[in-house]
């Protein structure tokens, strides 16, 4: 079903053609002129708009100019009672998509409108697929401003337009992958393939045969022949991610192919030249792989023309603040979840959190901050941190005293609550040192005068014991008797 303008000034024509279109299932909307199709072109979007060529206050090419101003992908057919081979030709190199004449033959009519709205559709269906990839591009993106990632991206930008072989290493979630796709975007090969291929989640003798290829028979199962990734990456970029976990065998006939720009099918003899850039990228430190001999050298520095090396988000909180910005805002859409900032305090949280997977990780705690969370702004209790993770501690607590602060209100009385919370963990350490101070003062890390200071000033001396009934073990500890006064 499509949108039809019919413009015609003999009404007798308009209705005829109103009713055989309506028929078709199609919405039909009349204009008896040239003005008044343009004002109706103005306010409403049509498929295809079906015109008359000579009309009294204008012609069919105005409407045809009108149209390619606003909308290119609605086409224009054009019906006419003059139907010289000059006027077709004029109007189809104007950019009309069919040329019609009266009277008509209902079957031709409903065919050329058939084709007509087939092809707006088709043009439609194109611009939205344009723009979703515009969009995907840009979710591409590589965030942060630390001087690490600047690096990077400045590297990116001299490596792609190049053919060099790129090896990115860099903890899991880094970036990895997303490194790789960005030389190729930006590379010459940008409109060809992009292969890439995870070698550590394919068995030994099916990355061969996967990388380059088998005859028929070549092994069990080979019913057929089949071309392999190389192949289909020609022209292209190859990303062989996880490349450390190759085995020897592969690793020796990769070598063979970046060396000579052939490949061989598992099974065959024939050599076939092929034009693929490879990018590499692993996890694993592949110089110290080198070393145990687990991958051959000469292959290292064939992968390894330009390294990237990706730091883990740890050493770069700096890129946090972007990171989280830019990433709700994505996933916020993605999700079809409002986007919402993420709080100082939660920011704070995650600055001293370790994350172990690195920008995925951050991301996947986005994603359930955003769905989960209820508060204006993302707060610190909207990221469960994983609670054995080694968190970044300036001294004892593993973490724990930054979880119990993300579940603290941030609207509090500083000096009060941390008094309130020195008061609770002296009269703890007391009772567990069943009151001797000298225990007490161990476990909290303060000499014995400061710690019989804070009992004084916060009343506790009701826990302490009596200093005679602990006279044979109110004696310093090893590690604290330097502190101790
Ligand atoms: N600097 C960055 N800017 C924006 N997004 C990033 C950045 N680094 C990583 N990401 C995102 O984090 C996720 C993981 O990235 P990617 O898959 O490239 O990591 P990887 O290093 O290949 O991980 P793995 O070793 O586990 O395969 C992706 O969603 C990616 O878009
Ligand atoms: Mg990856």
């Amino acid at each position: 079903m499509a949108k039809i303008l019919v413009v015609d000034d003999e009404a007798g024509m308009r209705r005829i053609l109103d009713v055989n279109l309506r028929r078709d299932g199609h919405v039909v909307v009349q204009a008896e002129g040239v003005a008044q199709a343009l004002e109706l072109l103005k306010r409403e979007d049509f498929d295809v708009v079906l015109t008359d060529q000579k009309m009294p206050d204008g012609s069919g090419l105005d409407i045809l100019r009108a149209v390619h101003a606003d909308d290119p992908t609605t086409s224009v057919v054009f019906l006419t009672a003059v139907g010289t081979l000059e006027l077709a030709v004029e109007s189809m190199r104007h950019g009309a998509f069919d040329f019609l004449t009266k009277p008509f033959v209902p079957d031709v009519v409903r065919a050329a409108i058939g084709r007509a709205s087939e092809r707006t559709a088709l043009l439609r269906e194109n611009e939205a697929l344009k723009t979703t990839v515009r969009k995907l591009e840009g979710a591409d993106e590589i965030l942060g401003q630390s001087a690490g990632m600047c690096a990077v991206r400045e590297l990116i930008g001299r490596v792609a337009p190049t053919n060099s072989t790129v090896l990115i290493t860099g903890e899991t979630g880094t970036g990895k992958e997303l490194v790789a796709r960005a030389i190729h975007r930006n590379s010459l090969r940008a409109s060809k393939p992009f292969i890439a291929i995870n070698c550590a989640a394919v068995t030994e003798t099916l990355l061969e045969s996967e990388l380059f290829g088998h005859e028929r028979g070549a092994f069990t199962g080979a019913d057929k022949s089949r071309s392999g990734l190389f192949e289909a990456a020609h022209e292209g970029t190859l990303f062989l991610d996880e490349v450390a976990e190759m085995s020897p065998a592969a690793q020796a006939k990769l070598l063979r192919v970046l060396a000579s720009g052939e490949i061989q099918r598992v099974g065959s003899t024939v050599t076939r030249k092929v034009n693929v850039r490879v990018l590499a990228a692993t996890h694993r430190n592949l110089k110290e792989r080198v070393r145990q001999a687990l991958f051959r050298e000469d292959l290292y520095y064939r992968l390894a023309v330009v390294p990237i090396q990706l730091a883990p988000l740890r050493e770069r909180p700096e890129d946090l603040e972007e990171l989280c910005r830019s990433m709700s805002h994505r996933i916020a859409e993605e999700m079809k979840v409002p986007t919402r900032q993420i709080s100082q305090a939660a920011l704070e949280k995650l600055e001293h959190y370790e994350f172990p997977g690195n920008v995925r990780e951050l991301r996947n705690l986005l994603e359930r901050a955003l769905i989960l969370g209820k508060s204006p702004e993302l707060e610190p209790e909207d990221f469960i941190l994983p609670s054995n993770a080694s968190a970044h501690t300036s001294g004892a607590g593993n973490g724990k005293v930054e979880a119990l602060a993300a579940q603290l209100p941030t609207d509090l009385d500083l000096r009060e609550t941390l008094m309130r919370l020195e008061r609770c963990l002296i009269a703890r350490s007391l009772e567990l040192a069943k009151g001797v101070q000298a225990e007490a003062a161990r476990r909290l890390g303060l000499s014995r005068s400061d710690l019989g200071y804070k009992v004084g000033k916060y009343q506790l001396g009701g826990l302490v014991a009596e200093r005679s009934a602990n006279a044979a073990i109110d004696r310093p500890h090893p590690e604290q008797a330097s502190s101790i006064s």
